[in-house]
């Protein structure tokens, strides 16, 4: 084998213009198609070695590592399979996320094996951090003078934070009046210029992708191949966390589909190397409002048409979402299924995950919402492994939460109004009577 070979490329899917791994482009030169970064495979990077074993023992020797920054990554751990060539990673450090067992989310959604991976306790409170890692660390690399992505919230937070990490400047652009005060609010407090563009996140993307091509700013946006190496090891580390004994499904919401790809990818690489006998499948799960990719997944991806994106969850209220076809990919090459909850699901899911004490935002509650229904349907089995990702963290979206618990008429089941009282000891007895009368009715 040659050194060549045993290179990383950025190969374009479109008209396979190949690329080295260190080209500054973030799509294809040639055609303006998405890229996709290509590894040798762990025999041919080590022809005679222990292949899969030896990769499996060195991602898991180097958990916990301790001292500074890439070491105790949840990232870079997985470098060998992600960006091997990065020598100085701009990394917060991220990653590590736990993978919870939650007897109340369980029960609600039918499924008694499901099990959260908790992609909100990510540094910046979203999974967006997996992919920004890798991303700035290529832009670094690369010399970029400025880096740009278009948002729905916690791409641009996340990338305000790894910019300023770099110390390179970042231009976000996110739909005006459209976003959740804590996205928008950390995108402001981690010093990125913020654009509020008035239009969805859609045209946002268009005009990121323009400001990119025009003016030389490096494009970070889930479009960038880098930053689905960085996701893939969402898939990874919760693999590794159940020691490489594979679930049955892997559920997660989609809006733009970047994250759909990445798992897609990294299952598909998994099971080609060996790292896990078999592929577990991806349950990718929309907003009813905003699903376009389920629409095409119920003409066996046939059509493809763009929606005016329409949901209370908007993390994913995406139109037309840029990662299309790698998605379809990731569906029909993990034999899984695409579906669609109402927004009134999705804040039931959400109601249940935080009221368990986890806690997520609105978009991250579909998966759940979305394990239950196909539970309901009999896809999934009730005896299943199910892993949910939580993309999102539960600060991120105080508006919903405000209106859920405090405003919303009729009130919603599991709202759980505050009561505003005297400073009086009898205004607490009263209230404390009312939760025991609740528990006792309950019992
Ligand atoms: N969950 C959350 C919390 C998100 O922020 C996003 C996407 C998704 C799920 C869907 O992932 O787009 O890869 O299918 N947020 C992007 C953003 C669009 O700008 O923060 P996807």
């Amino acid at each position: 084998m040659t050194s060549e070979e045993r290179r990383v490329w950025q190969l374009c899917a479109q008209c396979g213009t190949r690329l080295p791994d260190d080209a500054p482009e973030s799509s294809c030169p040639a055609c303006g198609g998405l890229l996709e970064i290509q590894h040798p495979t762990p025999r041919e990077l080590e022809p005679g070695g222990t292949g899969a074993a030896g990769l499996r023992a060195r991602f898991d020797a180097r958990c916990c590592m301790t001292g500074d920054g890439a070491g105790r990554s949840g990232v870079w751990r997985f470098a060998d399979v992600v960006h091997p060539s990065a020598t100085h990673p701009v990394s917060y450090p991220e990653g590590n996320t736990p993978l919870l067992e939650r007897e109340r989310v369980a029960r609600w959604a039918g499924c008694e094996g499901l099990l959260l991976k908790h992609e909100g306790m990510n540094p910046t409170g979203s999974f967006k951090d997996r992919g920004m890692t890798v991303g700035v660390t290529q832009a670094v690399r690369v010399g970029a003078t400025a880096v740009a992505c278009a948002s729905t919230g916690n791409t641009s937070a996340s990338l305000a934070s790894y910019a300023a990490l770099a110390g390179v400047p970042a231009l976000v652009f996110v739909p005006a009046g459209q976003i959740a005060l804590g996205k928008l609010t950390q995108t402001l407090a981690y010093g990125a210029r913020t654009l509020l563009v008035r239009g969805d996140f859609d045209a946002c993307l268009t005009l990121a992708r323009q400001a990119s091509s025009a003016l030389g700013v490096y494009l970070v946006n889930s479009i960038n191949p880098w930053r689905l190496e960085g996701q893939k090891t969402i898939a990874l580390e919760l693999l590794q966390q159940l020691r490489w004994d594979p679930p049955d499904w892997i559920a997660l919401p989609a809006g733009n589909l970047g994250n759909t790809a990445a798992l897609g990818k990294a299952l598909r690489e998994a099971f080609g190397w060996g790292l896990i006998p078999r592929l577990p499948r991806l349950l990718s799960v929309q907003a009813s409002g905003a699903a376009p990719f389920w629409e095409s997944y119920t003409h066996d991806f046939s059509t493809r048409r763009a929606v005016q994106a329409q949901t209370l969850a908007t993390a994913i209220k995406i139109g037309d979402p840029a990662s299309w076809h790698r998605a379809v990919e990731a569906i029909r090459s993990t034999n899984g299924v695409v579906a669609r909850v109402s927004d009134a699901e999705i804040l039931e899911a959400k109601a249940v995950v935080d009221s368990s004490g986890v806690g997520c935002e609105p978009a991250s509650a579909a998966s759940v919402a979305g394990v239950r229904q196909l539970v309901r349907e009999r896809v999934i089995s009730p005896g299943a492994r199910v892993v949910a990702i939580l993309t999102g963290h539960v600060l991120k979206d105080p508006g919903i939460l405000q209106s859920y618990h405090q405003e919303q008429e009729p009130r919603p089941a599991l709202a759980n109004r505050p009561h505003e009282i005297e400073p009086a000891l009898g205004e607490v007895e009263r209230i404390l009577e009312h939760v025991r009368e609740e528990l006792r009715e309950k019992s």
